[in-house]
């Protein structure tokens, strides 16, 4: 059996290392593809792989037709919108992701961009605190969950709101549900994002729901850019010099945003809140463990395809 790794974004050495131990202790053979950037690359490296670990990578139906021994795909990580399930379904391929395994890295650098932000980029003039502050949590996953915990230490009020989690389970953790995403923004200084790109969330964030937000608002998306109604928040910050963006998910219309909004925008240039040793080394090892289990014992938990 093979095994293929296919990171445009690599893992940290250490977590490719660990994954090659559960790969090769299971008497598979592992082939690595990292860094790529022609599709051909991918297309040539999945011809004869029987699993395959990814990323963001994407994995559509012409990956699927180029890769005739597949039988499982595992994103290391969170949101699996990079994968077409339906034509992976098709192709019989069982696809999974890793639910939780780096959420805690990317709640950190929803941090590091907020005091970033508070502090005016660290241009050397006087900001703001957190501390106090209203933090709402636009989705209650594995990651809202953990920004909730940090956020605590950094003594702010934290409310939240997802569609899919009930109240009682947000409210367990000290933490204020309310009943729509429109009071979450009303409500809330800071708003981070951790919402799924799905066909219902796309452009979802749109003028409507980020205008009522109070004065000297911050959106922080490490979600995805999709979700995000960009021409909507170019014209909600024209019109709201007071309002702040920050994301580790460039937009597609970065250049603008840095344009108009110098001192209130920043993109980190590469999707990084999940880039961490210990978040690579936990999703990557997952992923490699599910695969051995997948392959040797037919087990299925974390399926996310039919
Ligand atoms: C995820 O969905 O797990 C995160 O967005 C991290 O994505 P990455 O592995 O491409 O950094």
């Amino acid at each position: 059996m093979k095994v293929l790794i296919a990171t445009d974004k690599p893992f940290a050495k250490v977590a490719v290392d660990g994954i090659r131990k559960e790969i090769e202790a299971a008497g598979y053979e592992l082939a690595l593809l990292e860094k790529y950037t022609e599709k051909a690359q991918l297309l040539d490296a999945v011809k004869d792989a029987n699993a395959i670990i990814i990323r963001s990578d994407i994995i559509d139906a012409e990956v699927l037709d180029a890769a005739k021994e597949l039988k499982i795909v595992v994103r290391a990580g969170a949101g699996y919108d990079n994968v077409d399930l339906a034509a992976a379904t098709a192709h019989g391929v069982c696809v999974m992701n890793t639910p939780g395994q780096n959420s805690n890295a990317v709640a950190e650098l929803v941090f590091g961009l907020l005091v970033y932000a508070v502090r005016n980029f660290y241009n050397g003039t006087s900001g703001t605190e957190l501390m106090g502050k209203k933090l709402g949590i636009h989705a209650y996953g594995n990651v809202g969950r953990n920004v909730a915990r940090v956020a605590k230490g950094f003594g702010m009020e934290i409310y939240a709101y997802d569609a899919f989690c009930p109240k009682e389970v947000i409210e367990k953790d000290g933490v204020k549900a309310v009943d729509s995403a429109e009071e979450l923004y009303k409500t809330c200084n800071v708003v981070s994002l951790h919402i799924p790109a799905t066909a219902e969330t796309k452009n979802s964030i749109n003028y409507a729901l980020l205008k009522d937000m109070p004065k000297g608002a911050i959106l922080v998306n490490t979600a995805r850019k999709e979700v995000i109604n960009e021409d909507e928040l170019i014209q909600l910050m024209e019109d709201r010099p007071d309002f702040k963006y920050i994301t580790d998910i460039m937009p597609a219309a970065n250049a603008k945003f840095t344009e108009l909004f110098a001192g209130r925008y920043f993109s980190t240039p590469k999707k990084m809140g999940a880039q961490t040793a210990e978040a690579n080394i936990n999703a990557g090892i997952a992923a490699a463990q599910q695969i051995v289990g997948f392959l040797k014992d037919g087990c299925e938990k974390f399926r996310v395809n039919k």
